[in-house]
């Protein structure tokens, strides 16, 4: 059976007070949106469409190769307006699913579940026991057990008010039957809204069965309507992830102070120490240590790595055995080879250092490439930049820059050289030799230093 799925994104989301569309504020670093179109493209279906309308072509902008029909609902009239404003695009499939672009969490095994339940039926509907209903749809089933209507809170009586189950909003319609249910539903209802739930009590009149199924976590199922609801589910949905990578043979030391937004894949033996931040997709290979507040993103760091405290690490790759840090910063395009370190207040950036060198503390190496079994010595700088372009700075192997020296790029430092502390190097420096910019030290015979006059004694 060819599966539609329509996916309600056109609401305001006022409760936000954003100037963001309620759908694309993230969670765990990815639109709500994006987790509801992830999640319906795992059921395959044949067409997917999402109702946007608040915040208009922001929304459609942010997914610009997403395989989806984005359809305008310039007014929101409600569910089952919004509903029909997508039926143009269902035309070819047999049944159409129903989801929120505010509800991210729901997971493609209960949908899928939903799905099977519903095949003998033209209606189903996922429904939750809440201990507090309110503000949602009720369920309101005959003695037997079958399901009558879905009544909405502000249209409910005080008995109906009293039911727990409540409508989740996500639905699985038979499509052939699914344009006249919608045209002949109205909006004679407190909101004054055309409600997508009252096909439910249109289609029993007709002598339909709707089927329910249940979502195994409440959380799957919650929508978010401010900023509290969204921070209760990126919590929920952290604490999740953390949970698996424990499981997966992960050591954290706190998983309440650990984030993850993206992708991480790990070797055996990996610890991550507390405020750790995960972005993009970051691989750390087997006894990868990550020390406090380290931030890692879209980055891949060998076996036995260790990254130390306050270390932030973008865009790179690292070999196996080396030290990062504490307060080390490795910005794009760098690639740092085996068992190399770096240490305290060094920022690297788009450089290359080499097998098992060394830049262990305050130094700048941008566009640079380090050989292997070089020292950098503390408050090396390369002057890369001369206001207008970029210069590079090759330094071979074996080399040693003595403490503060200037590198103005572009300029190069043979293999084996020895560059003198403080120099400003601004010609190439051969290899094997001692380089050097230095006035020679004097020291001046009899020099005294000056003396503040005496002020003489009054009394
Ligand atoms: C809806 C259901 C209610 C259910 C609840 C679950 C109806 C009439 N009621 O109520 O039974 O318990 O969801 O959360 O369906 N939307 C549009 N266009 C519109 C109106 C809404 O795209 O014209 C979208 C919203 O962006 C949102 C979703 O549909 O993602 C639900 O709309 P909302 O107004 O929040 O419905 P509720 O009143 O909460
Ligand atoms: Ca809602």
């Amino acid at each position: 059976m060819d599966l539609g799925v329509v996916i309600l994104a056109a609401g305001q989301g006022t409760r936000m007070r954003s100037a963001l569309p309620k759908v694309l504020h993230p969670l765990a670093g990815m639109p709500l949106l994006g987790h509801v179109l992830g999640t319906a493209a795992r059921l395959a279906p044949k067409t997917t469409v999402v109702v946007y309308g608040h915040g208009g072509e922001q929304v459609p902008a942010h997914f610009p190769i997403a395989p989806v029909q984005w359809v305008e609902q310039a007014q929101q009239l409600g569910t089952g307006h919004a509903v029909q404003q997508a039926l143009p695009w269902v035309q070819a499939v047999n049944r159409v699913l129903v989801l929120y672009g505010d509800v991210p969490l729901i997971k493609a095994a209960t949908l899928q579940r939903l799905l099977d339940a519903s095949a003998g039926t033209s209606l189903g509907v996922l429904t939750a026991l809440l201990d507090d209903p309110s503000g949602y749809g009720r369920m309101v089933r005959d003695p037997t057990g079958r399901i009558l209507r879905i009544v909405e809170q502000k249209d409910a009586t005080e008995a109906e008010l009293k039911i727990h189950e409540i409508n989740t909003g996500i639905m699985v319609l038979d499509r052939a039957q699914l344009g006249d249910w919608l045209r002949r539903i109205g909006n004679n209802n407190a909101q004054e809204e055309f409600y997508l739930t009252d096909v439910i009590a249109l289609a029993v009149a007709e002598g339909e069965e709707v089927a329910s199924v249940q979502p195994q976590r409440r959380e799957e199922v919650l929508g978010v309507n401010d900023r509290v609801q969204l921070a209760h589910l990126e919590r929920y949905f952290q604490a999740r992830q953390a949970q698996a990578l424990m499981q997966a043979g992960v050591t954290l030391i706190d998983p309440a102070r650990f984030d993850l937004r993206g992708r991480l894949q790990v070797g055996p033996d990996v610890s991550i120490d507390i405020n750790a931040v995960i972005e993009g997709e970051v691989v750390l290979g087997e006894g990868v240590t990550i020390g406090p507040n380290c931030l890692l993103r879209n980055c891949r760091l060998g076996p036995g790595t260790q990254v130390y405290a306050h270390s932030v690490i973008e865009d790179a790759q690292v070999g196996r055995d080396a030290r990062i840090g504490p307060f080390a910063r490795i910005r794009p395009g760098s690639e740092l080879a085996d068992r190399v370190h770096v240490g305290n207040f060094v920022e690297v950036k788009q450089s290359r250092v080499g097998l098992g060198s060394k830049v262990n503390h305050l130094t700048y190496l941008g566009d640079c490439e380090v050989g292997s079994g070089t020292n950098v010595g503390a408050g090396t700088i390369s002057c890369n930049y001369d206001g207008a372009h970029k210069h590079r700075t090759v330094i071979g192997d074996n080399a040693f820059i003595g403490s503060n020296t200037a590198l103005v790029a572009p300029v190069r430092v043979g293999d084996g050289a020895t560059i003198g502390a403080g120099s400003v190097i601004t010609r190439d420096a051969p290899a094997d030799q001692l380089t050097l910019t230095r006035a020679p030290q004097t020291t001046i015979e009899g020099w005294q230093r000056p003396k503040k006059d005496r002020i003489p004694d009054s009394r």
